[in-house]
């Protein structure tokens, strides 16, 4: 019996003695990064750093003009999404079917992380997202566009793709709103066949001039406003509960000291 199995084993130790084949196991997968539109004629107009005050106004600007948006929100940046009326921001803008995705808890320089940090930030978004809207997104913007292996590497773990651009606004690295509107002049006039715009929902002035001048800019193109995930032809949630959350009390940012101190 002993020996019948030292038999039967032999061919197999003998395989393992060969040199093993080169595997690249330096690389685990990654996320897909997707740096435009793939669907014809499509604009993304996105708005990130929120949800801050010109949630609302920029929502019912989109919706008046039968346009969707996309919002890549933080979870405690200009204002703290747990807090009862900022979340209601969040969730107004939801209802009217634009899309929300992530953005990072704090915002930082994520490819400045190390992985625990870098799971964290993923991880109190998502859960927040979970808890006011009900929602699980495949999508996430690495602030300030910025990323590296590491940042796959954790955004796949997270079944999370990543979202940059192909228009910036500028309107958040110091571009004047006539800086702003001739990159969407410009952007027109080359006639691509979409566009995944960069803006910043916390700007006064993307809110009040900006947003109208690009939605009339782009329709009179003939160019249809769509959220992310329509642009890219995929579904803007991989799980989205009947109805949104609930306040209460365990919705706090730990940064706050009384947690709503707005
Ligand atoms: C999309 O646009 C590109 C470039 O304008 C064109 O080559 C392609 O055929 C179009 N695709 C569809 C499905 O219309
Ligand atoms: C949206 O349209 C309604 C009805 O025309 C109007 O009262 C409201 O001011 C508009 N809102 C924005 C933000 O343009
Ligand atoms: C990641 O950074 C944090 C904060 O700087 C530190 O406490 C932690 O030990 C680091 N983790 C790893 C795995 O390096
Ligand atoms: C948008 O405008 C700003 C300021 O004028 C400029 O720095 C930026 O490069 C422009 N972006 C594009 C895509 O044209
Ligand atoms: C809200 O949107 C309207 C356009 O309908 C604009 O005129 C107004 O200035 C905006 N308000 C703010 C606070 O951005
Ligand atoms: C991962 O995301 C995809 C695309 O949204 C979705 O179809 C799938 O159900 C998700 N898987 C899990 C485990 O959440
Ligand atoms: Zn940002």
């Amino acid at each position: 019996m002993l020996f019948e199995t030292v038999v039967l084993l032999l061919p197999f130790t003998l395989s393992l003695a060969r040199p093993p084949p080169i595997i690249d196991d330096a690389s685990p997968p990654r996320a897909t990064v997707y740096s435009g539109c793939k669907v014809n004629n499509t604009v993304a107009l996105t708005f990130d750093d929120g949800p801050y005050i010109h949630m609302n106004n920029i929502s019912d600007m989109l919706t008046n003009a039968s346009a969707k948006g996309t919002f890549f929100v933080n979870g405690h940046n200009y204002d703290c999404i747990y807090d009862k009326k900022v979340a209601a921001r969040v969730q107004y803008a939801y209802e009217q079917g634009h899309q929300i995705a992530a953005h990072t808890w704090s915002h930082p320089d994520l490819s400045s992380l190390n992985m625990t940090e870098m799971a964290d930030e993923f991880t109190k978004i998502n859960d927040a997202l979970l808890k006011v809207l009900g929602i699980k997104t495949p999508f996430m913007r690495p602030p300030y566009g910025s990323y590296n292996n590491l940042v796959r590497q954790v955004a796949y773990q997270m079944n999370q793709s990543l979202v940059v651009w192909d228009l910036d606004s500028g309107d958040s690295v110091g571009a004047t709103l006539q800086e702003s509107e001739g990159n969407y002049t410009m952007a027109i006039a080359s006639r691509p066949a979409n566009i995944l715009a960069l803006n910043h929902e916390t700007v006064k002035t993307t809110a009040a001039s900006l947003v109208p001048f690009a939605i009339n800019a782009l329709q009179n193109a003939g160019y249809q406003l769509v959220t992310v995930a329509d642009c890219l032809g995929l579904d803007a949630y991989s799980y989205q509960a009947d109805q949104v959350g609930t306040w209460d009390k365990s919705w706090f940012c730990p940064e706050d000291e009384d947690g709503d101190d707005n």
